[in-house]
């Protein structure tokens, strides 16, 4: 008989003999339950044992699968990455082609424009200053042939003496010789400047070369004369050169050229936006606009070169984008946001050199351009 069975008859009945015959059955049916019992328990207990266990597993396999699937996401997070990587690579890639091309159209149109202009007044100067000196000859022999005339005869007949009068004779003699030397002077100043536009388009000389920097500097310079001249309400912006004594500079001259153009061309702006400013406000304002252009040996391989504006300034934040290709703080139409982007790309690239930029709002803005002597 099940134990538990016996206990609960024991204590209830005292002991199995005093139960009545009859309950026999009854009791077998209760010990059969009871047994019954007892194994369906030991079935559960032997399930739930197989499902721990089963569950333990599986909880063993999902772990695994897990650090699979971490593992997966983060080689697909680093391939991601990599990607997005050269992705960004391709795009700046892309931007300074664009920039290269960008430049190289506004560098050959430019130089063209420049060497055309600079050819078709090359002729007609020479013509004229090649005859001034004709003209200049002529001049002197005639008015010394008039000079010896009066000499010879002192006493003029009545007609020639109010054709004297009419022409203003004496005026003539004492002008002419004056406007012959200031055309002389102007035909100078013309053939230098188409000199300069000439050496400025370097068009024959797109090549590497050993240049004169301060040769380059003087030639822009003279083709931005005419923005150094405001209005009669404002003071011309002066240029300070501090040249010092500099080697020939191997170099793309013509690029180079190009890079003190933006850089004067920005300088000039600033100034300009300046005086706009202050012409607005009192005339106490004012204060004198200069560019100062400083060039000096900055050790035995490298030469800096030095543009330095008492202009606006740019602030801080911006300071870190002006090199972005199409930055442009100025009104739609009148800035690209190339200058610097190209700027730097010839400075850097082309020439290993380094070109930055220091600014104080209020004061003014440096841009310093090194490069290396011989590349
Ligand atoms: N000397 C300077 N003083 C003040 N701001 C300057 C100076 N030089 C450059 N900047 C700032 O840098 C910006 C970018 O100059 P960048 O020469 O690249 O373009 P831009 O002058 O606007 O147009 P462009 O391509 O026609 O030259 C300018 O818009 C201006 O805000
Ligand atoms: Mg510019």
């Amino acid at each position: 008989m099940h134990r538990l069975l016996q206990r609960q008859i024991k204590k209830h009945f005292g002991n199995l003999d005093s139960i009545p015959s009859e309950w026999q059955g009854f009791l077998d049916a209760i010990d059969e339950a009871y047994c019954q019992y007892d194994d369906d328990h030991k079935m559960i207990e032997r399930s739930l044992e197989l499902s721990s266990e089963e569950l333990l597993q599986a909880n063993h396999q999902l772990r695994v699968l897990l650090t699979t699937v971490e593992g997966q996401v983060s080689e697909r997070t680093l391939e991601l990455t990599k990607a997005n990587l050269e992705l960004e690579k391709a795009l700046i890639d892309l931007q300074n082609t664009q920039v290269h091309l960008i430049q190289a159209e506004k560098m050959s149109s430019l130089g063209q424009l420049i060497a055309g202009i600079a050819h078709e007044i090359n002729n007609p100067v020479n013509f004229i200053h090649g005859n001034l000196n004709y003209l200049g000859d002529y001049t002197r022999d005639l008015l010394k042939f008039v000079k010896s005339m009066e000499q010879c005869c002192p006493v003029m007949t009545k007609d020639m003496r109010s054709l004297a009068e009419e022409i203003d004779l004496n005026f003539i003699q004492d002008d002419l010789p004056k406007i012959i030397k200031s055309m002389e002077v102007g035909t100078k100043r013309i053939r230098e400047i188409v000199l300069s536009l000439r050496n400025f388009s370097h068009m024959d000389e797109v090549e590497f070369k050993r240049v004169d920097i301060h040769q380059g500097l003087d030639d822009t310079l003279l083709i931005l004369d005419h923005r150094l001249r405001f209005n009669a309400n404002a003071p011309d912006i002066q240029i300070i050169k501090q040249y010092g004594d500099l080697p020939l500079i191997s170099c793309y001259p013509g690029q180079l050229n190009q890079v003190f153009v933006n850089i004067l061309a920005n300088a000039i702006d600033a100034l300009e936006e300046s005086q706009l400013q202050a012409n607005a406000q009192t005339a106490n304002d004012y204060v004198s606009p200069f560019i100062r252009i400083q060039t000096k040996l900055i050790s035995d391989r490298y030469v800096e070169i030095a543009i330095i504006d008492n202009g606006g300034g740019i602030p801080e934040e911006i300071q870190q984008k002006i090199f972005n290709p199409f930055f442009t703080t100025k009104p739609v139409g009148k800035g690209t946001g190339m200058g610097m982007a190209i700027s730097y790309q010839i400075v850097t690239e082309k020439h290993q050199g380094k070109l930055t930029c220091t600014s104080v709002v209020g004061k003014g803005t440096n841009f310093s351009i090194q490069i290396p002597i011989a590349m």
